[in-house]
């Protein structure tokens, strides 16, 4: 999969994603990560990308035509014309299953502002997807874009070096994950949970599911609404919620 991110800022998205598991990924070529300077589209002659806005106010709002002109030269390139996906705190909350989808596409596009934002005509032109990172303002679309990055990218077979824990982690059946232990056994007097030295996997696997619904339920009860439960996990919710507590 390719990701393309038009950006005043390429050395930011480069040096952040060429670390660690996304930086080994693109070298292995299981993932591409390409970040264009909408500076190098401009045509003025101090290599300027903004102006004014009109109607007066606060700021500068980056023009129309580098921001096209640096999609336009990309679809030029790959014969095809990959979504646009706009960072901005007035787009869909990204999430998991946002993330999900997109990982389906061969190549993306993530368009970055910076400033007062983008002329609206070139958003109107070539965006397609409008998303936001959380209802917070940043000081440009670069942070929010490396972050659905990762994500995506985690989801991606053979970026990380355990398939299955990119579906056990985390928002799996929209749960929260089970706490981890490791060694020792015995940390400032507090014990590993017996069940996990067990090696009973099927009791093992029982106890994590659980602890997966009493953590949603106590952190993020919302999620708890779209959780995949069995029966008998709902009956273990439906305890916990009337005040049950566990032996
Ligand atoms: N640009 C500025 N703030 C943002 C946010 N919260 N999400 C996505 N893009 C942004």
């Amino acid at each position: 999969m390719n990701f393309y991110i038009l950006t005043l800022f390429p050395e930011m998205v480069m040096s952040g994603l060429g670390t660690s598991i996304t930086g080994r990924a693109i070298e292995k070529g299981i993932i591409g990560v390409e970040a264009i300077n909408i500076r190098d589209y401009t045509e003025e002659k101090h290599g300027h990308v903004d102006d004014a806005p009109y109607g007066g106010g606060a700021g500068m709002v980056m023009q129309p035509g580098p921001v096209c002109d640096s999609y336009r030269a990309l679809c030029g390139r790959l014969g095809k014309q990959p979504r646009v996906l706009y960072m901005t705190p007035q787009g869909t909350v990204f999430n998991q299953s946002i993330a999900q989808e997109l990982a389906g596409e061969e190549d993306l596009v993530f368009l970055c502002g910076h400033y007062e934002g983008i002329d609206e005509r070139a958003l109107q032109s070539i965006v397609t997807d409008y998303l936001s990172i959380g209802d917070y303002v940043l000081t440009g679309g670069e942070l929010p874009a490396m972050v659905m990055i990762d994500c995506i990218s985690r989801l991606i077979p053979g970026v990380l070096n355990n398939d299955a824990s990119a579906e056990i982690e985390s928002f799996h059946d929209n749960l929260l994950e089970y706490p981890q232990y490791t060694r020792p056994e015995v940390f400032e007097e507090m014990r590993v949970p017996q069940v996990l030295l067990s090696g009973h996997h099927k009791n093992i696997e029982e106890w994590r599911r659980k602890q997966s619904i009493k953590r949603t339920l106590e952190r993020r009860p919302d999620l708890l609404r779209e959780a995949a439960l069995s029966k008998k996990e709902a009956e273990y919710l439906a305890f916990l919620q009337n005040g049950g507590e566990e032996e």
